[in-house]
C-alpha cells in the first residue's frame, strides 16, 4: 500500500484496526468461558457484543471512504491475543486466572485506546467528522470497559487472587513456595502484589 498522505495513513490504520477488532470477536467468547467470577464473564460477554458494532461501525467508515477493510492483519492484537491465551495453557488457580484474563483484556483496551484516540484525531484533521463521530462512540466503549476491569479487578478480583496466596503459604507452612506444585503461579502473585504497592 502507497502512503503519501494524512488520507493514506489514516486508511491504513482503520484497517489495522479492522483486523485487530475481528480478531477480537474470535477471541472473546473464549476468555469469557475461562472467567470463573460472574460478574467478569458478563463484563466480557458484553464487551464481545460492542466489539461487534465496532466492526459494524469500521465497515461504515470504509463505506464512507469507498474503501475495502480487507487486506491487513494486525500483528499487534495478534500477540496481545497470543499472551492472553498462554495463561490459559498455565497450571494456574481459578482466582488468579481471572486477574490474568483482566491484566490481559485491558492490555487490549489500551491497544485499541491508543489506536482510535489516534485515527479519530486524523478523521477530524481531515474534515470527516462523521467518521470521527463513530471512531468516538467506539473508543467511548473501549475506556468503558478499560474503566470496569478495573473495578472489577480492585473491586475483589485481586483480594481473590492475593487470598489464596496467603492461603497456599499458611498450607505449605515451612516448606515454603519452592516446595509447591503451584510455585509458577506463587511467583506471579508475588509479583502483582509487588507491582500494586
Ligand atoms: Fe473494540
Ligand atoms: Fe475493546
Amino acid at each position: 500500500m502507497q502512503m503519501t498522505t494524512l488520507h493514506d495513513l489514516m486508511v491504513h490504520e482503520l484497517k489495522d484496526l479492522y483486523s485487530a477488532e475481528r480478531q477480537l470477536v474470535q477471541a472473546l467468547p473464549k476468555m469469557a468461558q475461562s472467567a470463573s467470577n460472574s460478574e467478569l464473564q458478563v463484563a466480557i460477554a458484553t464487551h464481545l457484543e460492542q466489539t461487534k458494532e465496532h466492526v459494524a461501525r469500521l465497515e461504515q467508515a470504509f463505506e464512507m471512504l469507498g474503501e475495502s477493510g480487507k487486506g491487513m492483519k494486525c500483528k499487534g492484537m495478534e500477540g496481545l491475543i497470543e499472551e492472553g491465551k498462554s495463561l490459559l495453557e498455565e497450571d494456574i488457580d481459578p482466582d488468579v486466572l481471572d486477574a490474568g484474563i483482566i491484566a490481559a483484556a485491558q492490555r487490549v483496551e489500551h491497544y485499541e485506546i491508543a489506536a482510535y484516540g489516534t485515527v479519530r484525531e486524523y478523521a477530524r484533521t481531515l474534515g470527516h467528522d462523521e467518521i470521527a463521530a463513530l471512531l468516538t462512540a467506539t473508543l467511548d466503549e473501549e475506556k468503558s470497559a478499560d474503566q470496569l476491569l478495573s473495578g472489577l479487578a480492585e473491586g475483589g478480583i485481586n483480594a481473590l487472587a492475593e487470598r489464596d496466596g496467603q492461603q497456599g503459604a499458611t498450607q505449605e507452612g515451612v516448606k515454603g513456595p519452592a516446595a509447591s506444585p503451584r510455585t509458577s503461579g506463587a511467583a506471579q502473585r508475588s509479583k502483582t502484589g509487588a507491582k500494586r504497592r
